[in-house]
């Protein structure tokens, strides 16, 4: 299945401008022309799949501990939009389920960027497709793309759902081994971190020849760079400002 993904893609969905990983996120990069949004796919303690990017709660709910020890009813208490801002008191940590049905009556695509606590690599996984399983439409396979940090549960989506899209994420110490990595996993596109990443590093990963993405670039003039480097798109925080900045049309 051939994925169609955009230039511009919302990380975490625009978080420049609303709280990470939430719906109203998802909207807001909906609202600014993005055609695909990225997430972080992480699991309550009772197996059910929600957003949330890190391993622990305190930075965007204020509360003490780890996302795989709170059940989703608990987690559902928590406020995930007052970290950001006073406007977004009362905001949610959305589940997947909740994620999926905004994208598909935004008509959304989806990178869905597994990214379990530790230890939970391989129930991330299997819990996500168990979901994905039950309310995606085969036909809609196109709009979502797998990536991970984590070869464990890369490798667990590739056993449970091989035919699902997936990408490889490099990280900002590559694996020097990451064209045997994209080979294996059958990646069909590549993203490396924009921080660290050398002209050089770029043409090698452009050798490759998969579309190949930056992540997180808010700069125009640095997406106008990597651009002119060969670089396919970007996960940006503010795709108001890299559509505007260089791409007209999407
Ligand atoms: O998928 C691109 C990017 O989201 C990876 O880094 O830490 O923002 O999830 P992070
Ligand atoms: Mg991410």
């Amino acid at each position: 299945m051939t994925l169609k993904v955009p230039r511009v893609i919302g990380h975490r969905g625009a978080c420049a401008y609303a709280p990470e990983n939430t719906l109203i996120s998802l909207h807001t990069a909906a609202d600014m022309g993005c055609k695909w949004v990225e997430v972080d796919v992480k699991l309550s303690k009772d197996f059910v799949p929600i957003l949330m990017h890190d391993d622990t709660l305190d930075r965007t709910t204020g509360i003490q501990g780890a996302v795989k020890d709170y059940d989703f009813h608990e987690l559902r208490d928590m406020d995930a939009g007052q970290w950001f801002g006073d406007s977004f008191i009362n905001t949610k940590i959305p589940s997947l389920e909740e994620v999926m049905e905004l994208i598909l009556q935004r008509n959304l695509g989806i990178n869905l960027e597994i990214k379990p606590c530790p230890g939970r690599e391989h129930d991330t996984a299997e819990a996500m497709f168990d979901l994905l399983s039950q309310i995606w439409d085969d036909d809609a396979r196109d709009r979502v793309l797998i990536t991970s940090f984590s070869y464990i549960a890369l490798e667990t989506a590739m056993d449970i759902a091989p035919d699902w899209a997936r990408g490889l994420l490099i990280d900002d110490d590559p694996d020097p081994n990451w064209a045997d990595m994209a080979k294996y996993f059958a990646a069909q596109t590549i993203h490396f971190s924009a921080e660290t990443a050398t002209r050089e590093f770029v043409e090698e990963l452009m050798d490759f020849q998969s579309p190949l993405y930056a992540y997180t670039v808010n700069d125009p003039r640095t997406a106008q760079t990597f651009r002119q480097w060969g670089v396919d798109g970007f996960f940006t925080n503010t795709p108001d400002i890299i559509h505007d900045g260089l791409f007209k049309v999407n």
